[in-house]
């Protein structure tokens, strides 16, 4: 493992794109390889530890493939997981958890919404962190059901979606929510249809350039940034359809590759 070896990052779908353009915009010299396991998504309704064997099979592969850096792309595995996946390998390991933390500090309504998997709501990290930051703070937690599996197929505006997202936020928008909090990698792909059915005035946020951000912390203080400015090889590999991940990633077709294989 050197400063030339890639980034891996996974999600347990195509959701963690989100969160890769954003590790790609600010570390454009890097090498990425992204593992989709569409295969097996949701993770959202699994027990901990389906999730955290899932997780482990994800990083076995991304090690084979000589990744010097481990981004979980995904706030389920990492709620669910990272505990346990840290003290089994030495690589470095970024996580993704939600936002709670600057919306808390930044309500003015002192009423946050957020939308995330029952894996993620459900676990003890998601607890702890919302117990430390929202003592004053209403927390209105929903469930996403049913928005993984249609971004997986690649339905981001239909009837279906909007119908979904109306219920979702319904609860939401009733108790005067200033911040919907997105906590689930899958969700920037639908920010667009929740702007038009939120009020003007919420705002909505994700944890994407956080990730990015402490993904590039971690490589600089190991000395492991790519100094080579030649044009890096950004991989993506699903086990399932390459469909969803090449629309979602149709700006980026110059640059980079989508193919399908087994792990
Ligand atoms: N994209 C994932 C997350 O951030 C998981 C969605 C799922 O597979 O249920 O939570």
């Amino acid at each position: 493992m050197n400063k030339n070896s890639p980034i891996g990052v996974f999600d347990s779908g195509v959701g963690g794109s989100s969160i890769w353009k954003e590790v790609n915009k600010l570390l454009p010299c890097e090498h990425i390889i992204y593992l989709a396991d569409s295969k097996n998504a949701p993770y959202g309704n699994k027990s901990s530890e389906e999730i955290t064997t899932l997780s482990i099979k994800n990083i076995e592969k991304l090690l084979h493939m000589g990744c010097k850096i481990i981004v979980i792309a995904c706030n389920t595995a990492t709620t669910n997981a990272i505990a346990t996946v840290r003290e089994n390998y030495s690589i470095p390991i970024i996580g993704i958890e939600p936002a709670i933390k600057p919306a808390a500090l930044q309500t003015t309504s002192k009423n946050i919404g957020i939308l995330a998997t029952k894996g993620t709501l459900s676990s003890a990290l998601f607890s702890k962190t919302t117990q430390e930051f929202t003592k004053d703070i209403r927390v209105i937690e929903i469930i996403g059901e049913g928005l993984v599996t249609l971004i997986e197929a690649g339905n981001l505006d239909g009837p279906e979606m909007i119908s979904l997202l109306k219920k979702h936020t319904k609860p939401m928008i009733d108790a005067n929510v200033d911040y919907v909090v997105l906590g689930c990698s899958h969700y920037p792909y639908i920010i667009p249809q929740l702007k038009k059915i939120l009020p003007e005035n919420v705002k909505i946020i994700d944890s994407g350039e956080a990730v990015a951000r402490q993904t590039k912390t971690v490589l600089q203080s190991l000395n492991l940034l790519r100094e080579e400015k030649t044009k890096p090889s950004l991989q993506f590999f699903t086990n399932a359809e390459t469909a969803t991940l090449k629309f979602l990633l149709s700006a980026y077709s110059e640059s980079i590759s989508v193919e399908k294989m087994d792990f």
